[in-house]
């Protein structure tokens, strides 16, 4: 694979804006170790819930800017984008509309995330919506929910009515757990899913910046034409605004 290529679409380092990382100093750290995975680009997606905490997209513009000013006195290079994780309530398209939460690097993809264990219908309507208002949904982490579970046809009726599905690099090699690890290769191996992110939330840990040994288990396992597609063929088509391939 193509070294410095990887597009992360899912990631919480942007300093204290949520329940990612804690202080500047943290993002620093973590942008160090994205920089050491071969990530060259990343979509910032702090958390955003209609109603209660929101950053607009030129909030989230500014602060990307202090970011980058640090960035520069530590040497680190990366190409930052603005976007958002959007938490679905039947208020998102009129906020969307309204410029109050952002878009992915200000193209029609959103990521969007459900409550775990939200029912199938909801799910199901908020998509159609989502669709029906003009964006490209993104459902993120869809391997965690519990309407989804073992119910892959569900999963592949929302990709064919264009939604798209991203996927955790800690639950493709299984630091998710065994069952999450489970989940995400089914829907891997029904060709489903689009983008493998990281969702990095801290410096340390499980939650932290882990890419590179997910990309040797997807080459390995799906080879390389559909490990380049989920990290990053398929973000390069969304940060232009284009459709994504078929994988
Ligand atoms: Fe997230």
């Amino acid at each position: 694979m193509r070294e410095n290529t990887f597009i992360d679409i899912h990631s919480h380092i942007l300093p204290v804006v949520d329940d990612g990382s804690r202080t500047l100093e943290e993002s620093l750290e973590m942008l160090g170790q994205a920089q050491r995975e071969k990530i060259g680009t990343i979509i910032l997606t702090p958390h955003q819930k209609p109603g209660s905490r929101c950053l607009t997209t030129d909030r989230v513009k500014e602060k990307i800017c202090r970011l980058k000013e640090e960035m520069k006195k530590r040497q680190i290079s990366m190409e930052l984008y603005p976007g958002g994780e959007l938490f679905y309530s039947h208020d998102l398209v009129k906020w969307l509309e309204e410029g109050r939460v952002p878009t992915m690097a200000g193209t029609d993809y959103v990521l969007v995330e459900f409550m775990p264990d939200e029912e199938w219908n909801y799910m199901r309507s908020g998509i159609d919506r989502l669709l029906c208002a003009g964006y490209r949904p993104i459902l993120a982490h869809a391997e965690r929910y519990d309407c989804l579970y073992r119910q892959l046809s569900r999963a592949k009726e929302l990709t064919l009515i264009g939604c798209f599905l991203q996927v955790n690099s800690q639950s493709v090699t299984g630091a998710g757990g065994w069952t999450v690890k489970r989940m995400t290769n089914a829907l891997l191996k029904e060709g489903i899913v689009h983008f493998v992110a990281t969702d990095a939330h801290r410096a340390q840990g499980r939650r932290s910046v882990h890419l590179q040994k997910c990309a040797a288990f997807l080459e390995r396992k799906y080879g390389r034409p559909c490990a380049e597609a989920l990290l990053f063929r398929n973000a390069r088509a969304l940060l232009e605004n284009r459709e994504i391939e078929e994988i």
